[in-house]
C-alpha cells in the first residue's frame, strides 16, 4: 500500500498502521474507557441528512471561512496534538507546512516536538498555541509571553484535560514518554525496524514547549507526572478571565461541551470555543460535539466564535457542521495517521483529498460560499 492508494481517512489510517510500531499507533487510534465517545463522533454526522438546492449556478466555490479573527482559505484546521515527531520525523514542521500550503491554520500542542518559535518564523499561517493551565501561576505567565513574543495569533487553552484519560490501549503497551514498554510491546517495536532506524537517526526527542521551563529530559518527568503534578485541576473561571485579560487577543477555550459553559466564556473575554470531546480522549460517555451545537449556538453563538472538532473523516462531516453554524472545524486523527503514513507529502495529500471534497459537495448542494450554508439544509434523519 503506497500513498497514492489513499482516498480517504481509513485508507491513511490502514496505511499509518502498517507503518507505525503498534503501540505509537494505538496512542492516535485509541480513546478513554470504552471508546464510546470516540466511536460516536462520527457517528454523530449520520444523524442529520443534507438537503441540496439545485439549479443555483454554482460556477465558482469559495471554501474561505474568518474564525477566531483569522482568514482561513479552508473551513478545516488542523487541531494541536502531542508528540508529532515520534509518527514521522518530520513532525510538527510537516503539520504546519502542509497547513500553511492549504492557507489553513495550524495549532501547536503544549506538548509539541518543535518550538513554536521556529514554527511561528518559518510558516506564515495562522498559529494557536494550545496550553494547559500550571499550578506555577508564574510559570503560566512565561508561557504566555513566550507564545506572545513569538507572534502566536491565537490562545486556546484546553479545558477538559485537568486529568488524564484512562487510555487502556496505552495502559496495555506501557506507551508512555518516557517509554516503558510491556514485554507485548517491545515486540510491536521490534516488528517495525523501519520506523525504529528512522527514530534513531533523525534528531533527538524533545518537547521544546516545556524543556524550557520544566525538567522533561532524559524522563526526569514522564508525561504522566506532568499531568498529575504541574497541571492545575483547581483550575476555574477566574483563573481563566486573568489569563484572558493578560493575553489581551484571540483567546478560546477548547473542550467546552455545555452552552452554559460557553456563555461564561463570552462573559469572561473569550472571542472563541472550540466544542471538542478531546477525540474521544478523555470523559467517555461525554455529548459529542456536533449534537452539541445547536444548543451551543442558541445560548452563545453571538456572544463568541464556535468551533467543533471529533470525528470528521468526511467533506460532508464538515458541510454539516458548518451548516449547524460551526464556524470552523478541526481535524486531529485526519492528518495525524497522513503524518505517519507519509510526513508532509502525508498531510498534503489528506488536505487537497478534503479541499476537494468539501469543494464538490458545496456544488453539489447548491452553495458558492459557506455563508450560504444554513440549518435550513438540515434535516434530522
Ligand atoms: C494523538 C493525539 C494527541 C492529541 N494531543 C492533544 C494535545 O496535546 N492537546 C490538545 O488540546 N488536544 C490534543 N488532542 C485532541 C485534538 O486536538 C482534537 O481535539 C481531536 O483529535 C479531535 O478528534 P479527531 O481525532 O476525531 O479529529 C490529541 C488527539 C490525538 C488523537
Amino acid at each position: 500500500m503506497r500513498l497514492q492508494d489513499c482516498h480517504n481517512f481509513h485508507d491513511f489510517r490502514e496505511l499509518a498502521r502498517r507503518r507505525l510500531p503498534g503501540p505509537i499507533f494505538n496512542y492516535i487510534d485509541g480513546a478513554a474507557d470504552d471508546e464510546v465517545t470516540y466511536r460516536k463522533n462520527t457517528e454523530s454526522f449520520s444523524k442529520v441528512d443534507l438537503v441540496p438546492s439545485v439549479l443555483k449556478g454554482v460556477r465558482e466555490v469559495d471554501l474561505s471561512v474568518t474564525a477566531l479573527g483569522q482568514k482561513l482559505a479552508l473551513p478545516i484546521y488542523c487541531s494541536p496534538t502531542a508528540l508529532q515527531r515520534l509518527f514521522h520525523h518530520q513532525g510538527e514542521r510537516a503539520v504546519a507546512a502542509a497547513a500553511a500550503k492549504y492557507g489553513t491554520m495550524f495549532g501547536v500542542s503544549s506538548l509539541g516536538t518543535v518550538s513554536l518559535e521556529e514554527l511561528r518564523q518559518q510558516y506564515d499561517n495562522p498559529q494557536a498555541y494550545q496550553f494547559y493551565f500550571h499550578k506555577d501561576r508564574g510559570l503560566n505567565r512565561a508561557m504566555m509571553q513566550r507564545a506572545k513574543e513569538a507572534g502566536v495569533n491565537v490562545m486556546m487553552l484546553t479545558v477538559d484535560s485537568i486529568t488524564g484519560g484512562n487510555r487502556e490501549r496505552d495502559l496495555r503497551t506501557g506507551f508512555s514518554i518516557p517509554f516503558k514498554l510491556t514485554l507485548g510491546g517491545m515486540i510491536q517495536f521490534a516488528l517495525k525496524p523501519a520506523w525504529g532506524l528512522n527514530y534513531l537517526t533523525h534528531e533527538k526527542f524533545t518537547l521544546p514547549q516545556l524543556d524550557e521551563h520544566i525538567d522533561m529530559s532524559g524522563g526526569a518527568l514522564s508525561i504522566g507526572r506532568y499531568f498529575t503534578e504541574m497541571l492545575d485541576p483547581a483550575m476555574n473561571w477566574d483563573d481563566v478571565a486573568e489569563m484572558v485579560r493578560e493575553w489581551d487577543g484571540e483567546f478560546c477555550l477548547k473542550g467546552v461541551i455545555s452552552a452554559e459553559d460557553a456563555a461564561t466564556a463570552a462573559s469572561i473575554g473569550c472571542t472563541g470555543v472550540v466544542l471538542s470531546n478531546h477525540g474521544g480522549r478523555q470523559l467517555d460517555g461525554s455529548r459529542t460535539a456536533f449534537d452539541q451545537l445547536d444548543e451551543v449556538l442558541n445560548k452563545a453563538g453571538d456572544k463568541l466564535d464556535i468551533l467543533m472538532d471529533g470525528g470528521v473523516q468526511r467533506g460532508t462531516h464538515v458541510l454539516k457542521a458548518l451548516s449547524m453554524g460551526a464556524k470552523a472545524v478541526g481535524i486531529g486523527r485526519g492528518y495525524l495517521y497522513p503524518l505517519a503514513a507519509a510526513g508532509q507529502a502525508g498531510v498534503e495529500r489528506a488536505l487537497e483529498l478534503m479541499k476537494t471534497e468539501i469543494e464538490r459537495d458545496m456544488r453539489l448542494m447548491g452553495a458558492r460560499s459557506v455563508s450560504e450554508l444554513s440549518q435550513e439544509n438540515l434535516r434530522g434523519s
